[in-house]
Formats: C-alpha cells, sequence, structure tokens
C-alpha cells in the first residue's frame, strides 16, 4: 500500500521533513501518535521498533504493512495517558525512545482538514501529558497562547515552507538541546546545495583514507576517535 500524496496536515512540504530529522537524536523506539502518514517516519531510517496511533484507519492499516512497526486505531491522548508516557524517566522501558508528536491544528491557528480533530480543551489535555514529558519528543503546530505558555520550557524551532497559501511558518518545540549526534544524519544542511557539499568533502575524506596503507589507515582513524571520542 503506498502513502496517499496529500495527507492533510503532512509534513511532507520540500525540505520539511528532512529538517525534522536533523533534530532528531538516537533511538531505538519511535512513537508517533497522531501518525498519519507521517513523512518524517517516511524520511528518517527505521528504528528497531516503531508505534504508530491513529484513529483514521487508512494510515493505521498501511504502517501494520511497513518494516519494525505497528498500529493501532485509537485515541492518542488516551493512550499517552494509559501508558503512562508522563512518568517515563531514563532507565524505564522502552529502550532510547522518540516520540514525534504531529496533532491536528489547534482551531485557533487553522481550520484542521481532517476526519479527525482536536477541540481547544483537548490541546489542552494533550498538552498538560506532554509538557512534562521526560523521553525525548518533538510536537508540531502553528504558535498560539495555549502551546506557547504549556511548552515555554522547551526549545521552539520554526520552519518555514512553500504552502498552497503562500509561506508559511510551522513550528515544533522540542524537549532536549541541540542533538551531539543524529539518528539519521543524511539531511544535515540547510538544503540541497548544503547537503551535496557535505556529501563531497565526505566522499574525499573516504578516498583518502581509502588509499592509505592498511597501517597507516588504522592509525590514522585510532588518532581521529582520540581527538573526536564517538557519543
Ligand atoms: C497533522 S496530522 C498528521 C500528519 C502526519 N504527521 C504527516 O506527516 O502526514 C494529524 C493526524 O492525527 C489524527 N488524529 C486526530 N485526532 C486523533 C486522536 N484523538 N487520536 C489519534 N489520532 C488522531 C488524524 O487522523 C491525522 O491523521
Amino acid at each position: 500500500m503506498k502513502p496517499p500524496y496529500n495527507w492533510p496536515g503532512s509534513k511532507g512540504a520540500p525540505g520539511m521533513a528532512q529538517a525534522i530529522v536533523s533534530q532528531i537524536p538516537p533511538h531505538q523506539f519511535y512513537l508517533s501518535p497522531f501518525a498519519g502518514f507521517d513523512s518524517v517516519a517516511q524520511s528518517i531510517r527505521p528504528a528497531e521498533r516503531r508505534l504508530f496511533i491513529d484513529l483514521h484507519p487508512d494510515p493505521v492499516e498501511y504502517w501494520n504493512t511497513q518494516p519494525n512497526a505497528k498500529a493501532y486505531q485509537r485515541d492518542a491522548i488516551q493512550y499517552l495517558t494509559a501508558a503512562a508516557w508522563s512518568t517515563w524517566s531514563p532507565g524505564k522501558p522502552p529502550h532510547a525512545p522518540f516520540i514525534f508528536i504531529d496533532p491536528p491544528f489547534h482551531p485557533e491557528t487553522c481550520d484542521a482538514p481532517y476526519t479527525h480533530t482536536l477541540t481547544a480543551d483537548q490541546h489542552k489535555e494533550l498538552l498538560a501529558i506532554v509538557a512534562p514529558m521526560k523521553a525525548p519528543a518533538i510536537i508540531c503546530g502553528y504558535r498560539c497562547k495555549d502551546y506557547d505558555r504549556a511548552l515555554k520550557r522547551w526549545r521552539a524551532v520554526n520552519l518555514e515552507y512553500q504552502s498552497r497559501r503562500g509561506r508559511r511558518v510551522e513550528t515544533i518545540w522540542l524537549n532536549y538541546p541541540p542533538p551531539a549526534k543524529l539518528h539519521d544524519p543524511r539531511y544535515i544542511g540547510r538544503n540541497k546545495r548544503e547537503r551535496e557539499r557535505r556529501r563531497r568533502r565526505e566522499r574525499t575524506v573516504i578516498n583518502t583514507l581509502t588509499r592509505l596503507p592498511p597501517l597507516e589507515r588504522q592509525a590514522m582513524l585510532d588518532k581521529i576517535y582520540e581527538a573526536f571520542p564517538p557519543q
């Protein structure tokens, strides 16, 4: 089954999912409680375990055909409450989680063109669960009073993109500092040109190392690890 091209609220605008992927730290368990056809999950290297929740049957059916993925047709707010994500802390299962939360638009910010939407009160309920979370998480939306207030301790990053209605700015809020390492570093760079330049630099280094005699190459790699210990 192929994901539909134009799922409402999709993060599929050019460069948008890639910009979000370049904010996501390494993880083993990926949770997407308002999944839709989750363009971020489509773009990032799949985690070892992935869990998708949506009230709409189509994304649930789709994700259940994808690698390392399980999907359930459930209410995400009920799921997040029942699964006690607000009391998760490092050391508790699941190991190395990451939560990507892309709820329907807040009614104050624009008309949500979904079959399933959230009222302003449901957004407040969601924010009350999400704001104290310890697991690394991103929540997406347009800026509005409720989000700014509830997420004032989170880091806000604005993402500009081209919509049918012109240039728009969507915000992602993150509850962790800029990561020192990414789960999937393929999209580092602000645009295609920067990414291509970075790939060229990588190829130059690899070619230089490949040409070295094996012992010298290993000595060089040891020096590199010594100067830049793996995180
Ligand atoms: C913004 S869209 C997600 C878009 C997706 N991230 C993408 O890139 O295509 C929000 C999704 O939340 C789902 N949804 C709405 N209310 C829900 C609820 N209470 N529980 C679970 N899913 C819900 C909608 O069906 C919709 O697929």
